[in-house]
């Protein structure tokens, strides 16, 4: 638990916002924040997992604020970070942290399934960081982005994530040159294979786990909590001097290259057609 590391006020009177908040590794950021003392705004498409993140986000002890805006409506996104200040205070901690993802070979990849997938992770990441600056700057608070391997390894299957995780992580590293002046922080994290996220259950696979294991130097796969323990340690005062860098959380996964994940996924998609490599 964090607070057997950290001092559990030492995010006493911050605010979060979190894109994608209401489940996955978004949630355990904002319930890592919460036992920290932070307070914590979240959106996200559907008011049911809103509700749920809220009731784990309150019995983590953070005063929640929530609004329903998909990150592909920049002026919801605009709105629900305006209310988030309203009822929270001024955000101090942006995690743009909403994602899209399926496995498709690059020929089958409409350009509408394309567009889709970089408008949710980059332009969804750059509506919610360009409608939280003001606070942000009034903070001098930091961006944190949810970034993949896909940004710098090339993974089979994932042309369009591949695409727009770059693009985030170029996004990240221009805001941290461009922002720094007032005094904002913009930060990436690389999660790895992490244990039951949604993005695992869309890259697996029957051997997922095994497979995953295999690549992962520290054989094992990642929790939530080692994902979001890194988060939030970039929101305390411990990491006032990190900006611009894109930490992978991922065992030394992005060490071994995407070969496995890339035979494993072409077998499943070949056995699904009925076809051999
Ligand atoms: N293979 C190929 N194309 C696919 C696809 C697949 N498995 N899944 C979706 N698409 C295409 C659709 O065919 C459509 O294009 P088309 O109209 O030209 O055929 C396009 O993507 C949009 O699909 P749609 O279902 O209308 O989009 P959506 O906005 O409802 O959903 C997704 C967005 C596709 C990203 C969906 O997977 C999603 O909602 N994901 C959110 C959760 C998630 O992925 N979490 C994991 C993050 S790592």
């Amino acid at each position: 638990m964090i607070t057997d590391t950290f001092n559990p006020e030492v995010l006493r009177s911050q605010v979060a916002f979190i894109t994608g908040g209401g489940s996955g590794i978004n949630l355990a950021i904002g319930k890592a924040l919460a036992r920290l003392g932070g307070n914590v705004g979240i959106c996200g498409r559907t008011a049911e997992r809103l509700d749920a993140g809220r009731k784990e986000l309150e019995a983590a002890g953070a005063k929640v604020f929530a609004a329903v805006a998909d990150v592909r409506d920049d002026l919801a996104v605009q709105a629900a970070v305006a209310a988030c200040g309203e009822a929270l205070g001024p955000i101090s901690f942006a995690v743009c942290g909403a994602a899209g993802n399926f496995v498709a070979p690059a020929e089958a990849i409409s350009p509408k399934g394309f567009r889709t997938v970089v408008d949710i992770d980059l332009l969804g990441a750059f509506h919610a960081a360009h409608a939280c600056f003001e606070q942000l700057r009034q903070t001098r608070g930091s961006l944190l982005f949810v970034s993949g391997g896909q940004s710098y390894v090339p993974f089979a299957y994932q042309a369009h994530v591949g695409a727009a995780k770059a693009g985030i992580d170029n996004l990240m590293a221009n805001l941290a040159l461009e922002w720094g002046r007032y005094g904002i922080r913009a930060n990436s994290i690389v999660p790895g294979p992490i244990e039951g996220t949604e993005g695992m259950n869309r890259l697996g696979g029957d051997n997922a786990e095994a497979i995953w294991k295999a690549m992962t130097p520290l054989g094992r796969m990642g929790t939530m909590e080692d994902v979001a323990n890194v988060a939030a340690f970039l929101a305390t005062p411990l990491a006032y001097y990190i900006s611009g860098a894109r930490i992978a959380v991922d065992g030394g996964q992005n060490l071994t290259g995407s070969h496995v994940f890339n035979r494993a996924i072409g077998d499943a998609l070949d056995a699904a057609k009925g076809e051999t490599a």
